[in-house]
């Protein structure tokens, strides 16, 4: 399979379109689904969600250009947000090796919260005493999982002092395997609530996931061979750029929200739960105590600029609205991966491409002139500019060079007048 496509983006939608059928032999009812005619009826809105009156269509393009562990892949994205995609594709390119993973595994943590705890750490004791029996009655939950090699695989105990008494919070630590596991980890810290009360004598509140896996971690690298081809200032700025983002939140935030760009983009297009995904990546971007970058930068031999980027990563092949939104099920198809490891590794790779091209842009000209150039469309279609006077439009800014809402404005009134 070939994903290094140059000039795939002055391709129509249909003529890309046909080129990942054709590479991943999607059928004609899958090619369908992704057209948007069969793809999501209100039906299967109504099965999904509550009070459904219709659905909400995001756009959704294929980044290309992308190599993960030496294997090509187009990258669904469904995003509402312009230059998101172009800029994904423009880092892969700049990648020539592309990009490789690692994984810690799949492992998510349920929270089982006891107060009214007279002994808090003699209960403490006491639910490591039991840990076994623990273990047994949540796998007991899920037979399926753990015939898959999932399940309950161990706990740790925490005495945490709140505003009001010493809690004492069990944390659940369950192999979810290819799903993201939510479900499965919240019944077994519902069906295992009674005995750890019983054995410490405290009252259950809380009984749930959390969304800081900090053991479902992901981890991408990137090289970029001389991406600023010689040019020391540029280098520099990129790499200053980036450090601010490790000591100021008001930056990290930006910088993160720039990688989160293209994760969240991925994580829709395949039907896994954006904010579960975007709750950990913060929560972990945090975990020092200090809110800073999910990513770091280096430069290394040659002027080449090593990138890497780790941030928990729970999201799955099956369950949820990844088997059951049609378009989501072709998404994965595209992306043809058969793992949760390997879903991982992708997303996060788009991450870090985001990133690189987000600050190679700051670090250059600024973001807007690219950025700009691809929402002017956007900007024409909002002032009221007609379907087939949108390039017209574009092309007309990019002369007057400032794409602005004001410049596009007057071009879009100029043409009305002359059409009148
Ligand atoms: P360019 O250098 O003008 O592009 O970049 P180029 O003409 O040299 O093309 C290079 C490659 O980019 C192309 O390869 C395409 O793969 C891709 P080719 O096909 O020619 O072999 N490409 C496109 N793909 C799809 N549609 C297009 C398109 N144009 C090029 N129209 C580009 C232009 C916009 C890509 C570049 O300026 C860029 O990467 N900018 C960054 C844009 C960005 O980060 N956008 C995200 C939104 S801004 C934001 O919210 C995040 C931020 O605040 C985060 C932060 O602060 O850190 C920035």
């Amino acid at each position: 399979m070939r994903t290094k496509i140059s000039g795939f983006y002055k391709k129509s939608p249909e003529e890309r379109l046909v080129i990942i059928a054709k590479q991943l032999n999607l059928s004609k009812e899958e090619q369908e689904i992704i057209r948007g005619q069969d793809g999501f009826s209100v039906d299967v809105a109504d099965h999904m969600v509550e009070n459904v009156i219709g659905s909400f269509p995001i756009p959704l393009g294929i980044a290309v250009n992308f190599k993960v562990n030496e294997k090509e892949v187009f990258v669904p994205m469904a995003t509402e947000e312009p230059s998101v995609i172009a800029a994904a594709s423009n880092a892969a390119k700049q990648s020539a090796k592309g990009f490789f993973t690692s994984y810690t595994g799949s492992i998510m943590r349920g929270q089982i919260q006891l107060t009214n705890v007279l002994d808090p750490y003699g209960a403490l004791a006491r639910i490591y005493e039991n840990k076994e029996v623990i273990l047994e009655k949540c796998n007991a939950e899920d037979p399926t999982l753990v015939s898959l090699g999932g399940g309950a695989k161990d706990l740790d105990v925490h005495v945490i002092e709140g505003a009001t008494e010493k809690m004492v919070v069990t944390h659940l630590l369950v192999d979810t395997k290819d799903a993201m596991g939510a479900n499965a980890v919240n019944t077994m810290a519902e069906a295992v609530a009674p005995f750890i009360e019983k054995i410490t004598g405290g009252n259950a509140v809380l009984r749930i996931l959390s969304n800081l896996a900090d053991q479902r971690i992901v981890r991408a690298r990137g090289v970029f061979e001389n991406p600023f081809l010689g040019d020391k200032d540029a280098e520099e700025k990129f790499i200053r750029a980036y450090e601010l983002a490790e000591v100021d939140p008001y930056r990290a935030a930006t910088h993160n929200k720039g990688i989160m760009n293209g994760i969240t983009a991925v994580v829709l297009a395949t039907g896994n739960d954006t904010r579960a995904v975007e709750a950990g990546a913060h929560a972990y971007a945090a975990i020092t105590g200090r809110y800073r970058s999910l990513t770091h930068w280096e430069v290394g031999a040659h002027d080449s600029m090593i990138g890497s980027i780790e941030l928990p990563m729970p999201v799955g092949l099956i369950g949820g609205a990844t088997t059951s939104h049609p378009v989501a099920k072709v998404a994965m198809k595209i992306l043809g991966v058969e793992t949760a490891e390997e879903l991982a590794g992708i997303i996060a790779s788009v991450g870090l491409a985001q990133n690189f091209a987000g600050l190679k842009a700051l670090a250059g000209k600024g973001i807007q002139e690219g950025h700009m150039k691809l929402h002017a469309r956007n900007i024409a279609r909002m002032v009221g500019a007609k379907d087939d006077d949108l390039d017209k439009v574009v092309e007309l800014a990019a002369k007057q060079g400032k794409i602005s809402y004001e410049t596009i404005k007057q071009i879009v009134l100029s043409l009305e007048v002359d059409n009148d």
